[in-house]
């Protein structure tokens, strides 16, 4: 994980860092299909991935989660964005987008014009110094009723904080928003949950999912 520090960049600086982190390495999280944590995580997704008929994956990085996700299944749209120009050459080599563009989320949206069945917000929301404002930009924007808003966030000393989830769960109101799933899927130390580990030299200890439905 060469970027644990790296939470809450001004907009500013995030082309930059992940222009650089892509530069140096084409797999900077080490991400591996077989990973017990990226299993869990497509096993509590894929209910929803296989209904879908678009789906957009914002901050797609090399498109390995979304060639796991889908697989041979063929949905109408997969749209890809990312902020490095670098992630989404390699994610058109994964052979799963039939759109993709290089840019930031919230400029991605303006030139968007339609809603998605499925939207992945998978690992990225902690990069941005207002993550509260993009997940509202994109719920706004991106879903329709029925849509489903797939959200993973890395929870631990050096990332976001329990409360920081809190936080996002109370942007999607239950008048609006069915709570489908929320897990948390966890590291572990001699099999203890690392959330019950207070020894503070991880940097994250589980991921919190969050699924949500837009209601009519
Ligand atoms: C930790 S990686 C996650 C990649 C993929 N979602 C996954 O889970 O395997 C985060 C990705 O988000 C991209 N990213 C970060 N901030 C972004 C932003 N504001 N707009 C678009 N992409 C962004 C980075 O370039 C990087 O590829």
């Amino acid at each position: 994980m060469i970027d644990r520090d790296q939470i809450g960049l001004e907009k500013a600086h995030l082309r930059k860092y992940f222009d650089e982190v892509w530069k140096q390495c084409d797999n900077p999280w080490n991400f591996k299909a077989g990973n017990i944590i990226v299993k869990k995580k497509i096993e509590i997704i894929e209910p929803y991935a296989v209904s879908a008929s678009s789906i957009i994956d914002l901050g797609c990085g090399g498109g390995e989660f979304m060639a796991a996700l889908i697989g041979n299944r063929k949905p109408e749209i997969v749209f890809g964005v990312d902020i490095s120009p670098k992630a989404v050459a390699k994610a058109e080599t994964a052979g799963v987008f039939n759109r993709l563009i290089a840019a930031d989320i919230n400029d991605a949206l303006e030139s968007i014009n339609r809603t998605f069945d499925l939207v992945l917000l998978n690992e990225v929301l902690y990069y941005q110094k207002d993550y509260r404002a993009l997940v509202q930009n994109v719920a706004a924007r991106l879903a329709a009723p029925n849509s489903v808003i797939f959200i993973a966030l890395a929870i631990g000393p050096k990332f976001l904080s329990e409360r920081d989830g809190k936080s996002v769960m109370s942007l999607f109101p239950a008048s609006k928003w069915r709570l489908e799933k929320k897990a948390r899927v966890g590291y572990t130390f001699k099999k203890i949950p690392l959330r019950f580990v207070f020894w503070k030299k991880f940097s994250q200890t589980h991921k919190l999912i969050l699924i949500y439905r837009k209601m009519q």
